[in-house]
């Protein structure tokens, strides 16, 4: 099994998504290593209550000094052995130097159908921008801030009379659904990224998880 670290920042529900499906004992990952750059971070506890080692490598000390922080997350790493780096609402923007050392071994979600709403604040955009479709992505992860080769995607609707709360809701259960299922193919290898493309051998739908 390919040991996994996942990178979270806050409440890490897409973490215990992976959590429950990682029980299964074909899972191809381990998730060995659970890392959070606050302290405060419920998920935290979700990794502690699965027993996995779950650690604080807080950012805040560093301020400016990202090749610092990130000198200190790498370290843990290493030290844990982790093949893969899954970042599950991990809010900081990693540097090039540390997103080239995990070139294709790196994978992150966000909540929007990519390349549509890259960064923060995605479904009170997609609800201003008036799009009838919405969703999330997971992809590798690339230095331009989620602009990676696709993994996976699913799409929900976007209903009328819904608020931020309610699409968030909706795209946060398909997060659910394709995450586990996009680590699974890049921790068997059955999606990898060759000459900056995803090759996916993926059976169902190729990637797209509706
Ligand atoms: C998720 O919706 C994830 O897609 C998003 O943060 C949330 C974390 O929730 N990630 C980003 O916005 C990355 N820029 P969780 O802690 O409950 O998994």
């Amino acid at each position: 099994k390919r040991r996994a670290a996942v990178l979270i920042s806050g409440r890490g529900s897409n973490l215990g998504a992976l959590i429950a499906a990682a029980r299964h004992p074909a899972y191809p990952a381990e998730l060995a290593l659970v890392l959070s750059n606050r302290a405060d971070a419920a998920g935290l506890d979700r990794a502690r209550e699965a027993g996995i080692p779950a650690e604080v490598v807080e950012s805040r000390p560093f301020g400016r000094d990202r090749a610092g922080f990130e000198a200190a997350l790498g370290a843990r790493l290493e030290a844990a052995g982790i093949g893969l780096v899954v970042l599950a609402g991990f809010m900081r923007v990693l540097t090039e130097g540390f997103v080239a050392a995990w070139a294709g071994r790196m994978i992150n979600i966000h909540p929007s159908l990519l390349p549509a709403f890259p960064g923060l604040d995605t479904h009170a955009r997609a609800l201003a921008a008036g799009v009838r479709l919405h969703g999330c992505t997971v992809h590798f992860v690339t230095p331009g801030v989620d602009e990676g080769p696709i993994i996976a995607q699913a799409a929900v609707p976007v209903l009328p009379g819904d608020d931020e709360a309610a699409l968030a809701a909706r795209v946060l259960a398909q997060e659910h659904r394709i995450f586990p299922a996009a680590l699974a193919w890049a921790a068997s290898g059955a999606a990898r990224l060759e000459g900056g493309r995803v090759v996916l051998d993926a059976p169902m739908a190729g990637g797209a998880l509706a």
